[in-house]
């Protein structure tokens, strides 16, 4: 078994971080045995609905699919073609979704950033359970919408790849060199506009 050393994808950070933090990357090879188990699901929501939100509005949703489940079935027929070839060893997929009109009919502007930052709760929990997360874009949101029968007041904004590090030996030539392609940020001068 040739496991990507977990030690080669930890972030050069330029600055001391947390653990979860230096070790959270986004594999695609996963443990397709691995199961994960009902308390630790519990864990990572649990991290997700502690998350900051605009009015505190909470507007985050979650389709949580285990493998081997319709549920997963249909969330990864959704998945566009490379997406499809490495997720279905993942032990969990969650779909995350944005209530981005309130029950009263009115837009939530912060929705789509209130969501993204319950998955990031949610991933470095995971990593801290020693799971692994990869989110994705690359999907068709349209059936997803049709077989859960969401309401239109629901956006199907991604969707996230949770497991055991598996085996990137076993996966098609192109995903195993992205395996061990290097991490790289932009400096944080780029990123930093003014401070003063
Ligand atoms: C909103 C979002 C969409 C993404 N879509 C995909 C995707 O469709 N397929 C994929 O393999 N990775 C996808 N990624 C993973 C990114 O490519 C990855 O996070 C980025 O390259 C940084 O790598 P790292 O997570 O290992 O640090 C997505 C990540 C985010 C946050």
């Amino acid at each position: 078994m040739t496991l990507t050393e977990p030690t080669s994808r930890r972030a050069a950070t330029d600055a001391p971080l947390i653990t979860p933090l230096v070790e959270r990357w986004s594999p695609r090879a996963y443990d397709p045995a691995a199961e994960v188990h009902p308390d630790v699901i519990r864990t990572i929501l649990e991290a997700a609905r502690w998350a900051p939100s605009a009015n505190n509005a909470q507007p985050w949703r979650f389709i949580v699919a285990r493998r081997r489940t319709p549920a997963f079935a249909t969330v990864h027929d959704a998945l566009s073609g490379w997406n499809r070839a490495w997720a279905d060893s993942a032990a969990l997929l969650i779909v995350n979704l944005a209530e981005v009109v309130d029950p009263d009919g009115r837009a939530r502007p912060w929705a789509r950033y209130d969501l993204g930052q319950a998955v990031a709760h949610l991933t470095v929990q995971a990593q801290h359970e020693g799971l692994h997360t990869h989110q994705m874009g690359g999907f068709d949101a349209a059936p997803i919408s049709e077989a859960f029968g969401l309401d239109t007041s629901l956006d199907v904004v991604s969707i996230t790849a949770i497991g055991v590090l598996g085996d990137a030996a076993a996966l098609p030539a192109t995903l195993r060199e992205r395996e061990s392609a290097p991490r790289l940020r932009k400096p944080l001068q780029e990123l930093v506009l003014v401070a003063e």
